[in-house]
């Protein structure tokens, strides 16, 4: 049942995430105003939320739920799962404090600066289909080491 319900979970927040991810690229376009910065800027904050809630269930997955760690932990799916994770991780943290900056200092981005943070968005969301690329092998066992 715990296994049932964190995959549940793990659905949810895994569509959630790519729906923020989603909307602030369609969002964010040249000559936004200062009131649409803000909009994105709480937007993101989904973003944290959902990718912490996402790593918490991810790893009890891994850790409690059905086939146990040691599996996950041989598994080199599961890894370059996490690695991609990470990356996308890194790649949002340039974004974020854009939009808090640009929110601090009342700032409406111009051309160059919303072409700059668009790409960030766009490398994330070209990252993603690999995420589920190598959740689907893993979880068929494709991948393992010991
Ligand atoms: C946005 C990031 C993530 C995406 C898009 C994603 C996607 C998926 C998908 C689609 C599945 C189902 C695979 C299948 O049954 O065919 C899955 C399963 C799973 N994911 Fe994630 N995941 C993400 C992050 C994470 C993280 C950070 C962890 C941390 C350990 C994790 C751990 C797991 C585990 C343990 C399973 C169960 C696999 C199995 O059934 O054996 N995921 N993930």
């Amino acid at each position: 049942m715990l296994d049932l319900i964190l995959a549940v979970a793990h659905h949810i927040l895994v569509f959630g995430l790519f729906g923020v991810l989603f909307a602030e690229l369609l969002l964010l376009r040249r000559g936004i105003d200062i009131a649409m910065v803000s909009r994105i800027s709480s937007i993101d904050l989904w973003y944290g939320i959902t990718a912490g809630l996402i790593i918490i269930v991810g790893f009890s997955r891994a850790v409690f739920a059905a086939k146990g760690w040691d599996y996950y932990s041989h598994n080199a799916f599961f890894w370059a799962k996490i690695g991609t994770f990470a990356v996308i991780g890194v790649l949002s943290a340039w974004p974020t404090m854009c939009f808090l900056r640009w929110r601090r200092q009342n700032h409406a981005p111009d051309d160059a600066e919303v072409g700059d943070v668009r790409r960030f968005l766009l490398a994330q969301v070209l990252l993603f289909p690999l995420l589920l690329a190598f959740a689907a092998a893993m979880a068929r066992g494709y991948g393992e080491f010991t």
